[in-house]
């Protein structure tokens, strides 16, 4: 998100900016590292088409992604912090054509994310912050805010793994899969998507998204 890209972009060297596809990408060096920053934007097929251009116009070797989400399962709190082993569409229904959540021509629902990009990534997030209850495992994916008791419950008994929802990372890790490019992806939980989560969201958003996103960043790249 915007807030988390500014924290991001505090850090930069040498940052050289680039309008492409309406969207701007910001390169340059971070902890010694050469990168190219940019907003995922909100949904599937924003992050998507943001993905796409990281592969083709800036060849990236990895894509690693920040952000917030929506706690579904028992004990993933507010403030609690996922790493993603992987990624599924919670909104992709093709039966009869193909089995729920099946993404078409894929032959797959869940889509993994890499795991030594993932592992460095979860002891990054325990060195900064370690009082953060850290979560691994199922994140998924869909076009709406989840922001009721009801919508959280039916992902729930869908999908009883799930540890939380947002609204971009399964379509990365589709298109990271189809280039072939690592992918690694951390959510810091900003609401429980109930009925409390738009007011949540916001006040995360507002206070805290943000210095979680550039302190877990430093911790993986120092
Ligand atoms: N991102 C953060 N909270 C979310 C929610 N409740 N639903 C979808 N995406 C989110």
């Amino acid at each position: 998100m915007r807030e988390e890209l500014a924290a991001v972009l505090a850090n930069i060297e040498d940052g050289v900016s680039e309008q492409v596809a309406g969207r701007e990408f910001w390169r340059g060096r971070l902890h010694g590292h050469e990168v190219v920053a940019v907003q995922a934007r909100i949904g599937k097929v924003a992050a998507a088409a943001t993905a796409a251009v990281l592969a083709e116009r800036y060849q990236v070797d990895a894509i690693l992604f920040t952000g917030v989400a929506g706690g579904l399962a028992e004990g993933v709190r507010r403030g609690d912090v996922v790493v993603a082993q992987e990624f599924l569409q919670h909104d992709m229904d093709a039966s009869p054509l193909f089995p729920r959540f099946e993404a078409p021509l894929y032959g797959r629902a869940r889509f993994p994310t890499d795991p030594s990009w993932s592992e460095r990534l979860a002891r990054a997030v325990q060195r900064a912050l370690p009082q953060a209850g850290l979560h691994r495992g199922l994140v998924v994916s869909g076009d709406r805010f989840v922001a009721s008791a009801a919508d959280s419950a039916s992902l729930r008994a869908a999908l009883p793994d799930a540890l939380a929802v947002e609204m971009e990372g399964a379509a990365v890790a589709q298109v990271c899969l189809d280039y072939g490019l690592p992918y690694a992806a951390v959510r810091t939980i900003s609401d429980r998507a109930d009925d409390a989560a738009h007011g949540d969201f916001q006040q995360f958003i507002d206070e805290t998204a943000s210095r979680y996103s550039a302190a877990i960043v430093q911790a993986l790249l120092v």
